[in-house]
């Protein structure tokens, strides 16, 4: 029997944010070189893009590729570059398929314009869709997002778009690049380590966080549904008491 049957789809997180980790380590440990081990990576997104949207979880973002990642030897950027643009055109008729549509988050402007023109034709190609909204962070980093967000409140405040005093959390939102988006409910990362390496900070101030220590080609369907159900046995409580939330 799937894990997939007790799961409470009454409770389901609207959106999952991944941090796939342990592609290198995944591939050192079998004597591979790291690139394969994104080529295993890629099966799991596709796995895990599956059963999200079999599951209705309605959007799921992946942090594909980092600000700080740029700093990799260029070899592997080289070859994520051209794995992402490969996977995306060969998986865009099943995205279709299957009603995902695909977006992306990011500094994409430092992206090859190959790269980047195909991810936009993808998007273009599924922006009918209605089901699960796939989400990729690429060459994203949170402070570069929250640098940006200020500059562009600071620029309505000199110009006088804006009164200082109404700045609020909503504000901030807008000029992030997930406006629109709701923030995550659960942020999976996979690979053992313990952080948030500058994902989406701002946006996971009440996520719940589940850490695992599979490495990303390992993580298989039934450890997506392992950590829904983790997150559906938690009670979130969003700063109020447990009696305020039975309520
Ligand atoms: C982290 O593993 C993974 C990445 C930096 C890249 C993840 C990218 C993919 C799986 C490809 C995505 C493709 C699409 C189509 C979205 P790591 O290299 O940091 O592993 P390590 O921590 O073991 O060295």
């Amino acid at each position: 029997m799937s894990l997939i049957e007790e799961i409470d789809i009454n409770r389901l997180p609207k959106h999952v944010a991944v941090i796939m980790d342990g592609n290198g380590r995944w591939a050192k440990k079998r004597n591979l070189c790291r690139s394969q081990g994104h080529v295993e990576g890629v099966n799991t997104v596709r796995k895990i893009t599956e059963i999200a949207s079999e599951i209705g979880i309605s959007y799921l973002t992946l942090y594909a590729f980092s600000t700080e990642n740029w700093n990799r030897p260029k070899e592997e950027v080289d070859a994520l570059m051209n794995l992402i643009v490969i996977a995306i055109e060969r998986e865009t008729p099943d995205l279709i398929k299957n009603n995902v549509s695909l977006s992306m988050i990011g500094d994409t402007n430092r992206m090859p314009d190959f790269a980047r023109e195909r991810l936009q034709k993808c998007i273009q190609d599924t922006s009918h869709c209605t089901g699960l909204k796939l989400i990729l962070a690429l060459s994203y980093s949170s402070r570069w997002e929250i640098v940006n967000a200020i500059k562009k409140i600071a620029i309505n405040a000199v110009n006088n778009n804006i009164d200082i005093n109404s700045i609020d959390e909503s504000s901030v939102d807008a000029m992030l690049t997930t406006n629109n988006i709701p923030d995550p409910d659960l942020l999976i990362r996979t690979g053992g380590d313990v952080r948030v390496s500058n994902f989406l900070l701002w946006q996971i101030a009440y996520s719940e966080l589940y850490f695992t220590h599979k490495f990303w080609p390992d993580f298989s369907k039934d450890d997506f549904c392992e950590a829904i159900i983790d997150f559906q046995s938690r009670e979130r409580r969003f700063g109020k008491t447990s009696e305020q939330i039975i309520i």
